[in-house]
């Protein structure tokens, strides 16, 4: 067994985390799915760039019908990506460097390899094999229609037939291959817990926990349609769910099996971390991360905010404000299910939409192949908005590759694509493409085969021309490189980040954004385009302009007074 490499109970508390994305990381073994021991080989890259801890997405055994967010057995390593033993290693090499894992949970579904699943399928209607996932009687004389008309997030009906043709259908709220499980069965209770016990004896330091405000359901009772659902969803954005019982989503009970976890994660000396992927309304958001729940909740505001000094003001005031004692900050931009900032950041006319409705355009937009994408402007506005991230009190998670300044790929063809998504909506009104644009494998050697991802087979989904550009190695020996500027502000930050507390400074220009943290760290992001007076101080990093009197336009830069 491997002990966790910090003994501080607060180590997570500012951790910088980077998330790994293990099928396109790194490929060692050249069969273009990258792999754990990609990962143990890059160890060395990570610790330069001065991360806390990496996150790793799902590694376990999957059919990959939703990227390994469909796992087929909890406690171990899909052969294609490696084994357990060389997940030990992995754990070694980075325990050598200080760099703690989170390895990443995903209780609302199990495959439909998963053996439970199989099990129920194969079992008669009201069996307890069936119990153990949500299933009910069709509708119509013959029973062949969905019992309701919910729609998956992955588009199409959330209810698929058994298969067996007795009447029955199963819910999925994401795709047919991910049936939801019964939360209220102890058995599941029970064995989730050992599957973080499972981790936690290896040595992992804590849990990503996905889709964590959908786990408890309740079906009882008349059904709303899908409208009604779509109505009861948006109220509870505009005033949080307190006294509406939508039937999946945020419900209360969910967090009494975050508070039996948080005992699972107590045996553990210093205990395991957790951090909620919940998509709810920004005033719920705290109780996913309670001290004696998950401890964290991912601040998805303000991964949806337009590149505006405002915008980000007013969504960090909030999220500062909201915590309840005991709560940790958690930031991020970027991750394996949205557009690359980069990208997002370059849409044109961006700044003038309303941040709810830019997620929506942004999609739109990606659909028309970014048509009108300003490139520069939106690395500039990314390494900017990253530089005030990396600035604030509490935890900023990272995605692999946003160190190496890559845009969202739209050089994927129809017959290349994996997100599920994208083949569930074909019949829709919006044809979404998907998620694939941002898990496209990395880029370390300009000059290697598949960029240096690895020496073999194609990678799993196909790089660019442009990615050569993107290349680590190339990056490394430019100065003001973006992977440079990452690693200048990770290393400079672990020497500036103390106590958890921000001071605003009014700066009567509501396109600068300028906040102070304890020990003379002063933070300042110009949103607008104009350069605007450099405040006083002496200037410890910048993600551009090289002015001593002026902050250059979509820029931030760190003083120190
Ligand atoms: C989460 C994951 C996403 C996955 C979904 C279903 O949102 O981040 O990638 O598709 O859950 O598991
Ligand atoms: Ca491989």
């Amino acid at each position: 067994m491997i002990s966790k490499t910090s003994s501080d109970a607060n180590w997570w508390r500012q951790a910088v985390v980077y998330q790994i994305y293990p099928r396109s990381f790194s490929d060692a073994n050249g069969d273009g799915i990258g792999d754990l021991e990609g990962i143990t080989a890059k160890v060395p890259y990570l610790a330069a760039l001065g991360i806390d801890a990496v996150w790793l997405s799902p590694f376990y055994p999957s059919p990959l019908l939703d990227g390994g967010y469909d796992v087929a057995d909890y406690r171990d390593v899909d052969p294609r990506i490696g084994t357990l033993a060389e997940f030990d290693t992995m754990m070694a090499a980075f325990k050598q460097e200080n760099i703690e894992v989170i390895v990443d949970i995903v209780p609302n579904h199990t495959s439909h390899d998963h053996e439970w699943f199989r099990a129920a399928i194969q079992s008669k209607p009201g069996s307890m094999e069936r119990d153990r996932y949500i299933f009910r009687d069709g509708l119509g004389p013959n029973k062949d229609q969905p019992p309701t008309d919910w729609q998956s997030i992955f588009g199409g009906n959330a209810w698929s037939p058994s298969g067996q043709n007795d009447g029955q259908f199963y819910y999925h709220m994401f795709d047919s291959s991910q049936p939801d499980l019964n939360w209220d069965k102890d058995e599941i209770k029970e064995d989730f817990k050992k599957t973080l016990r499972f981790w936690g004896d290896r040595g992992v330091a804590g849990f990503r926990i996905d889709v964590a405000h959908a786990l408890t359901k309740d079906l009882s009772g008349d059904l709303p349609n899908w409208e009604q659902m779509v109505i009861m969803s948006k109220k509870k954005g505009e005033n949080g769910n307190a006294d509406l019982k939508h039937p999946t989503d945020d419900r209360d009970e969910v967090h009494e099996i975050y508070r039996e976890w948080r005992k699972v994660f107590n045996e553990y000396d210093p205990p395991l971390t957790a951090v909620a992927e919940c998509w709810v309304a920004p005033d719920r958001k705290h109780l996913y991360s309670a001290a004696d729940g998950l401890g964290q909740a991912f601040s998805f505001d303000m991964l949806t905010c337009n590149f505006s000094a405002a915008e980000f003001k007013e969504c960090i005031s909030f999220s500062l404000e909201s915590a309840a004692e005991g709560t940790g900050q958690t930031w991020v931009l970027s991750n394996h299910d949205v557009i690359r900032h980069a990208s997002r950041y370059g849409m044109p006319n961006f700044v003038s939409k309303n941040h709810k409705e830019m997620w929506i355009e942004a999609v739109a937009w990606l659909k028309n192949g970014f048509e009108g994408l300003d490139k520069e402007s939106g690395l500039r506005r990314a390494r900017a908005a990253t530089m005030m991230l990396f600035g604030l009190p509490g935890s900023t998670y990272i995605y692999q590759g946003e160190e190496l300044g890559l845009y969202e790929s739209t050089d994927i063809s129809d017959s290349q694509r994996q997100d599920p998504s994208y083949f569930r909506t074909k019949n829709a009104k919006v044809h979404e493409i998907g998620r694939d644009g941002c898990r496209v494998p990395l880029p370390w050697e300009a000059e290697a085969p598949n960029f240096g991802f690895g020496s073999g087979k194609e990678p799993h989904l196909p790089q660019t021309s442009w990615m050569k550009e993107h290349s680590v190695d190339l990056l490394d020996k430019r100065p003001d490189s973006t992977l440079n500027l990452y690693r200048k502000a990770l290393n400079l930050r672990k020497t500036l980040q103390t106590a958890e507390r921000l001071e605003w400074v009014e700066t009567g220009n509501e396109e600068v954004l300028h906040f102070k943290r304890p020990g003379g760290w002063e933070v300042v992001l110009n949103g607008g385009k104009k350069a605007v007076p450099m405040p006083k101080g002496k200037v410890l990093l910048r993600s551009g302009g090289t002015s001593d009197t002026e902050i250059e336009g979509e820029s931030c830069v760190w003083l120190q007074n």
